[in-house]
């Protein structure tokens, strides 16, 4: 048992440190009212192009084009269709692809052309085209130019595009099958380069992400700016019982012309290598990327890369990030050893590392200084030596390892989709790296990531359908940062912080949004880059230390409600507690409430069962969070409960019960309010128990009805859409627990009959186990209850024989009072006091738990 516990022990120990925990907060449809773009009839918006300057969101969506304001989503500027013509379509389907969904035009590339104008490419119906989309008129300009290589011809197949100057670099794939990788670039003034059809180039690639990193204007090495390509291939390096994925980063020089005669109209510069991301404490490979996301920051060092991480091995449901610094990528490209493929065994062949004599100039590297000094000015001039050792060694035997040699977050149960990351210079000076994470469910997760912890500020319900977020975007250029989703169905457009939304001082803090902070003479949580010149008076504590708070106890109150009931009945009283990470306890008259049942039950409300005189007086809710060793209080709600005195005649009960007995009402509440929303219906208070009038039996209920008082504080509005029913779910319980005394009756009287021979015989040898041992606990307890009834019943009808293992009847009888979980949560106190059981027996009966061992 023991050593049970202490397994289940290190293994928690072990998975906190593992994984990311749960976020703190979530923030529901109803809790933020997010922009939303969606047009009726149209679908798939999967392109997202941000003009800042012009303040405009480009959208492209299946077989059309919008303009939309950035600040605000739902205010739609301009729109071009942009349809498949009907002899193609029909041609499309002729191929056998459905005319109703493939044989569309899905608008795939969005980029920046010039000032005036944007370059759009589409699926068109299986044969790719590329227009102009003039901004002024916004009309396509009808170039309708061949776009193979540009955009995949098939809307299912996984693409990506750059503009770098104008020259459109992508990575997709070039057949109406899809069988042909390609990386390519298409220019106006500079060759047009591919990728060579071969499996050491590109083996079945899902592209994910393309960027360009310009080299340092001046840099001694006179290197070039490059353009990085993120995939995941079939591995040619490893061999496997199948096949086997492997997350790539590859790169070509921006200056590349392609060769003379060897790699004629083909990179030069081509090189890959692998991505590593693996959880070394847990021996975690995570060998899918699913997006990739370059932090490139005037104020950092060098350029970071974030990379969104699956796996399709050991650890299928658990999501990874991992990030790598460029100087990390680039050495090993410039100073890794390559791989080159031996045959071994004839036509089988396998890939080592080569280990022979290098060309000059370096294979693969840009024309920086050693080919200048060499007298090579262009790729066209290279040496063949060179261009044909680039051709046959394209893979890297490097690896590139992360920062920290450990993802920067792992989450189980989540399949994450996409990521931006946005830099925030907290008031402390120190910069934040907030991740932005979509998964495949619609929800946003807010993370940040350091050498202390991972952890997961808030989660973000974004499409409330689940639908997979397709594209993120983050626009952080101004003071107001958004982040831009786009789904099959919809785009939204979403805040980075939620600030407003975090009503006391201690909330704002524990929170350690590095967005947020408190700002005592507005009494509210404020977004840091929305305000000016405030710094010292802002109290912003990422370590979560709310002690700086102001008087932070009155601030939490969200609520405060007054009741007036009637003895006898029912109450229940509401806390609603934002943080997933807080415990909840509550006081009484300002003395700390024991909650034992039957008097009390907890499950997420506190319930008063049979309430008296004496239960009147103020109930108050409070959160207890530990952040960095530390314990913080608030107060979350405060509930006046007042009694009335009713003349209803007291009826005195059968039972040996010290406490005056009423007729137990099923009573309704209606939570009076001021506010009219519709929203506030989650609100309601209190409600109506049915169930409970079977714990004083012989009484039948009456309903009456019962007026509540219900203050609803300033900010009531706001912080009550936090609450959420849970009446339920106590409902439920309730139910279980009747249930549960039901199925109890049920069998005593059929151990009574002699029906059930095997349940009695356990019981029986439970019994004669157990008098060796009594230590009484609340498991102990209820079992007692149980076994000593049917145990008095089977003796008498001798309904013993075989004997069974001792054992067996502890875990047998475990689910029955794993049901009512609430009773469990009573203690020794209960025991004692409590008499009114049904059936009348007492607890301290001597009779132990059949755990012997
Ligand atoms: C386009 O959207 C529809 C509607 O949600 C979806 O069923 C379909 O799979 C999407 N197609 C692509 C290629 O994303
Ligand atoms: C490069 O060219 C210059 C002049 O054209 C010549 O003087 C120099 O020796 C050459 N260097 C090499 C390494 O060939």
């Amino acid at each position: 048992m023991a050593g049970y516990l202490l397994v289940a022990l290190l293994c928690c120990l072990l998975r906190a440190e593992a994984f990311a925990p749960e976020s703190r907060l979530t923030w529901q449809e109803t809790d933020i009212s997010l922009i939303r773009f969606q047009v009726q009839e149209v679908y798939n918006y999967s392109t997202l192009l941000l003009s800042e300057d012009k303040d405009i969101l480009y959208i492209g969506a299946r077989e059309v084009i919008f303009a939309v304001n950035a600040q605000n989503i739902s205010e739609q500027k301009q729109e071009v269709y942009w349809k498949v013509a009907e002899v193609k379509s029909e041609e499309c389907s002729r191929k056998g692809k459905s005319k109703q969904t493939e044989c569309l035009n899905y608008i795939r590339v969005l980029q920046p052309f010039n000032e005036t104008a944007l370059f759009v490419c589409g699926t068109n119906a299986f044969q790719p085209m590329c227009d102009i989309l003039e901004l002024n008129s916004f009309k396509l300009m009808g170039k309708n130019e061949d776009g193979r290589g540009r955009c995949p011809f098939d809307p299912a197949q996984t693409y990506t595009s750059v503009m770098v100057d104008g020259d459109l670099y992508s990575g997709t794939s070039y057949t109406f099958l899809g069988s042909e990788p390609i990386i390519c670039r298409h220019s106006q003034h500079l060759s047009y380069l591919r990728t060579e059809y071969a499996v050491p180039w590109l083996n079945e690639p899902r592209f994910v992400h393309a960027d360009v990193i310009r080299a340092p204007v001046n840099n001694p090495e006179g290197d070039d700016d490059k353009i990085y390509f993120f995939f995941t291939e079939v591995s040619v390096e490893y061999e496997f019982f199948n096949k086997l994925l492997i997350p790539r980063i590859a790169r070509v020089c921006k200056g590349d012309q392609g060769g003379l005669r060897t790699l004629q109209k083909k990179w030069t510069t081509f090189l890959k290598a692998r991505l590593i991301c693996h959880s070394p404490e847990n021996n975690l490979i995570f060998n899918v990327v699913n997006d990739v996301f370059i932090l490139k920051s005037p104020t950092l060092k060098e350029p970071i890369i974030y990379g969104v991480f699956t796996s399709h091995l050991n650890n299928v449901g658990m999501s990874a990030i991992c990030s790598y610094s460029l100087s990390t990528v680039e050495d090993v490209f410039s100073k890794g050893k390559y791989m080159q493929s031996a045959t071994v065994e004839q036509a089988h062949t396998k890939w080592v590392q080569f280990n022979g004599e290098i060309p000059k100039p370096r294979p693969g590297a840009c024309i920086n200084r050693e080919a200048k000094e060499m007298n090579y000015t262009s790729s066209l001039n290279l040496p063949d030596k060179t261009l044909q050792f680039v051709k046959d060694h394209p893979l890297m035997d490097e690896t590139v390892t992360p920062i920290g040699k450990r993802p920067k977050l792992v989450h189980q149960n989540v399949t994450y989709t996409q990521i931006v990351v946005d830099q925030v210079k907290a008031l402390d000076g120190s910069s934040y790296d907030v991740m932005f994470i979509s998964t495949d469910k619609g929800i946003l997760h807010k993370a940040i990531s350091n050498d202390l912890e991972m952890r997961i500020i808030e989660e973000i319900v974004l499409f409330p359908d689940h639908q997979s977020v397709q594209t993120l975007l983050l626009a952080d250029k101004q003071s107001k940062r958004y982040i831009y989703a786009g789904s099959n169905t919809e785009v939204v457009q979403s805040p980075v912080a939620f600030c407003e939304k975090l009503t006391s001082c201690t909330e704002c803090i524990l929170t350690r949004d590095p967005y947020c902070a408190w700002h005592p003479v507005k009494n509210s949580c404020v977004h840091i880059l929305e305000e000016s010149n405030t710094d010292r008076l802002l109290i912003q504590e990422l370590n979560g230390d709310a002690s700086r708070c102001p008087d932070s106890a009155d601030k939490g109150i969200r609520e405060s409600m007054r009741y007036k009931v009637k003895a006898g009945s029912t109450v229940e009283l509401k806390c609603s507690c934002k943080s997933k990470l807080a415990s909840v306890f509550w006081t009484f008259n300002d003395e700390t409430l024991n909650i034992n049942p039957p008097k009390y039950l907890l499950h997420g409300t506190l319930m008063i069962i049979n309430v008296t005189e004496r239960d009147a007086g103020t109930y108050q809710c409070w959160s207890q969070e530990s952040v960095m060793d530390k314990v913080f209080s608030q107060l979350v709600m405060k509930h006046v409960l007042e009694i009335e005195k009713t003349p209803l005649p007291l009826t005195s009960t059968t039972q040996s019960t010290t406490r005056r007995e009423e007729p137990l009402e099923t009573t309704r509440f209606h939570t009076v309010s001021k506010e009219t929303t519709t929203k506030m219906s989650t609100t309601q208070a209190a409600t109506a128990f049915v169930g409970v009038t079977q714990l004083n039996n012989k009484i039948t209920p009456t309903i009456s009805q019962m007026e509540v008082y219900s203050s609803m504080s300033d900010v009531g509005v706001g912080k009550a859409l936090y609450l959420t029913n849970n009446n339920d779910c106590s409902l439920l319980i309730i139910l279980v627990i009747i249930f549960f005394f039901l199925f109890l009756l049920l069998l005593t009287y059929n151990c009574y009959k002699g029906f059930l021979p095997t349940p009695c015989l356990k019981f029986r040898d439970a019994m004669m186990h157990g008098k060796k041992k009594t230590p009484l606990n609340l498991k102990d307890c209820e079992q007692g209850v149980k076994e000593t009834l049917v145990e008095k019943v089977c003796t008498e009808n001798q309904c013993g024989g075989a004997q069974k293992a001792p054992h067996d009847t502890g875990y047998e009888t475990e689910p029955d009072c794993g049901n009512g979980n609430i009773t469990h949560k009573d203690d020794d106190t209960t025991a004692e006091n409590e008499t009114d059981q049904p059936f009348d027996v007492k607890c301290e009966i001597k009779y132990a738990d059949s755990d012997g061992d």
